[in-house]
């Protein structure tokens, strides 16, 4: 592709969520940079409208899947692996993107919606990270490098998440897993890193079309804006290209400066 530089050229991501917001940005910064990206998410439509991502990056002369798969789901999880080995033969990179919310404080919070949360958000990237670090022990080093790992936090996994105590808990232990697995893999050869954003504006709706939380949040962020997928996508290539070395356990915060005010 004619944008990128080919910093990603040869390598075969998976990115979870990639058909909205965030996650579609990195699908398509990546595949600008030359890698094969496969898309795993609920469904093809992008949440904000608009042309599918796979679409989106086959016209942009890039290379891109979809694979449907709902991460709380363990079968799913292990057909997305065993389908993008069957299809590309090996994986470079995971990119840990998907995530669902509720939006209630501790005492409105049901079970169910507790469950669901972790189920995603927690246990659907231990799984699929699980089988790809399985896939990648397979593989060889790339100077030095097994496989690169990117997780998306929040910045809510480190301060609290205004009423949305099953989002932030959740949030957190993505910060947690990403310094487990960097120690307990990197001698094996593995990156793993965390980006985590401030409020980031994807077109969402819900809380973005509210006033008094876009005032609240525009509050909350020194930059004198709030955040755009693209801002995320950008670290998240840094962090999965070979321009990061010696950079793992890393939580990287991209909030306009929100968590250092
Ligand atoms: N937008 C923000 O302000 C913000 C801030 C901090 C962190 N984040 C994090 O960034 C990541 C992306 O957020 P976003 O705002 O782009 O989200 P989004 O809601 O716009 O998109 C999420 C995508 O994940 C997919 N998805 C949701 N549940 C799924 C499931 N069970 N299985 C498969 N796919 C599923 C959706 O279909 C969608 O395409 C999330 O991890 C989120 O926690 C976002």
């Amino acid at each position: 592709m004619g944008s990128g530089t080919g910093r990603l050229s040869r390598r075969v991501a998976i990115v979870t969520g990639g058909s909205s917001g965030i996650g579609r940005a990195i699908c398509r910064l990546f595949a600008a940079e030359g890698a094969t990206v496969v898309i795993g998410d609920q469904t093809p439509d992008a949440v904000e409208g608009g042309v599918p991502t796979q679409q989106l990056i086959a016209d942009a002369g890039g290379t891109a899947t979809f694979v449907r798969v709902d991460l709380g789901v363990s079968a799913d999880i292990t057909a997305l692996a065993t389908s993008v080995l069957h299809e590309h033969g090996r994986i470079d990179i995971l990119v840990n993107n998907a995530a669902t919310y509720v939006g209630k404080p501790l005492l409105e919070t049901t079970e169910d919606e507790w469950n669901r949360v972790f189920a995603v958000n927690v246990t659907g990237v231990f799984l699929l990270t699980k089988a790809v670090v399985t896939q990648m022990l397979r593989q060889e080093l790339r100077e030095g490098v097994r496989g690169r790992i990117v997780n998306i936090s929040s910045q809510h996994g480190m301060i609290a998440a205004p009423r949305d105590i099953a989002y932030g808990t959740s949030k957190s232990a993505i910060v947690y897993i990403t310094r487990q697995i960097a120690t307990d893999y990197a001698a094996d050869g593995f990156i793993c890193n965390a980006v985590a954003p401030g409020k980031i504006e994807t077109g969402k709706g819900g809380r973005e079309d509210e006033p008094e939380w876009t005032e609240y949040w525009r509050s909350r962020t020194p930059l004198p804006r709030l955040g755009t997928p693209a801002d995320v996508a950008r670290a998240a290539l840094f962090l999965a290209s070979d321009e990061a070395t010696y950079i793992t356990g890393a939580n990287l915060m991209v909030d306009g400066g929100w968590s250092a005010s």
